[in-house]
């Protein structure tokens, strides 16, 4: 892989680079497009990195539908596909710790102890294989777009990273590859998830944020199906808690919820 991405740039090819875990759906295929869009060549990789499942089970039990990615990922137009296996990317253990300060400690990664440090590891070592000029992730995983940031610049990586808006079902439910394991009436009620962040976003600067806080988690709760586990109000730049002060800052409000044993997390800007 290594080798045919830097023979592409000496010919001059620019790069877009799309990380993925696999399992596709139009999410990650909006990716790829707007990679298309804006590169000569794409890439995409397909690797399921264990260092960032915090349960054993969950990894396990992440989908692996690899031909029909590659079918999909063939129709979308991407010219390559990384797909290692895990002594390839790991030929001895990893010890790297990452110090990202606050920003993996909160949100995702208080419930997810070192699910960060593994994306970073991994994310760091697919830039070095494919060496793109912009990578793309979507704002869906918002907390990991800006640790990604984060350790673009910490790395010094020549990359441009782009942020991608989230892609819904039609009923506001933001796409995952966990959503195909929700049965009927956890779907449905998962809707309400994006309900309560638009609900948020209509409440926020004039109401304090604790009570929006309240408010969203006791809307979600009182569905049998669904169980709030955290909802925060943070600035985007760094994800420290927000107050109607930073109205003027770009705040997000994000949130992880339970549909049964299936964890839904999603995010949406409160003052645009
Ligand atoms: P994965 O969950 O497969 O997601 C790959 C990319 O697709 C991420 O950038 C994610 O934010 C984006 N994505 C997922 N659902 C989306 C949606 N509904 N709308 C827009 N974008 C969406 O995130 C990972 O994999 C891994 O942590 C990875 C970065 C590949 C490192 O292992």
């Amino acid at each position: 892989m290594h080798t045919w991405a830097t023979r592409q740039k000496g010919r001059g090819k620019t790069i877009g680079f799309v990380p993925t875990m696999g399992a596709l759906h139009t999410g990650h295929l909006e990716l790829v497009r707007r990679a298309r869009e804006e590169n000569q060549l794409v890439i995409c990789s397909i690797f399921v990195n264990p260092i960032q499942f915090n349960k054993a089970e969950d990894l396990e039990n992440y989908p692996r539908t690899l031909d029909s990615d590659l079918r999909q990922l063939g129709s979308a137009g991407c010219d390559a596909v990384f797909s290692p296996d895990t002594e390839e990317m790991y030929p001895e253990k990893e010890t790297r710790v990452y110090d990202f300060g606050h920003m993996d400690k909160v949100m995702e990664g208080k419930y997810r102890e070192g699910h960060f440090n593994g994306v970073a590891i991994v994310v760091d070592k697919l830039l070095r294989v494919t060496v793109p000029d912009r990578a793309y992730f979507g704002e869906k995983d918002f907390q990991q777009l800006q640790i990604i940031r984060e350790l673009v610049r910490q790395e010094g990586h020549p990359v441009e990273i782009t942020g991608c808006p989230t892609v819904r079902e039609p009923g506001g439910l933001a796409l995952s590859s966990r959503n195909i394991r929700l049965s009927l009436a956890q779907r449905r009620e998962a809707q309400k998830i994006y309900e309560a962040l638009k609900m948020a976003k209509g409440l926020y600067p004039e109401t304090p944020v604790d009570e929006i806080m309240t408010r969203v988690a006791s809307f979600i709760n009182a569905s049998p199906e669904l169980q709030v586990e955290y909802f925060e109000i943070v600035r985007a730049d760094d994800l420290l808690p927000a107050g109607t002060e930073d109205k003027d800052k770009e705040v997000v409000g994000c949130i992880a919820v339970y549909a049964g044993d299936i964890r839904l997390i999603d995010n949406m800007r409160l003052n645009s």
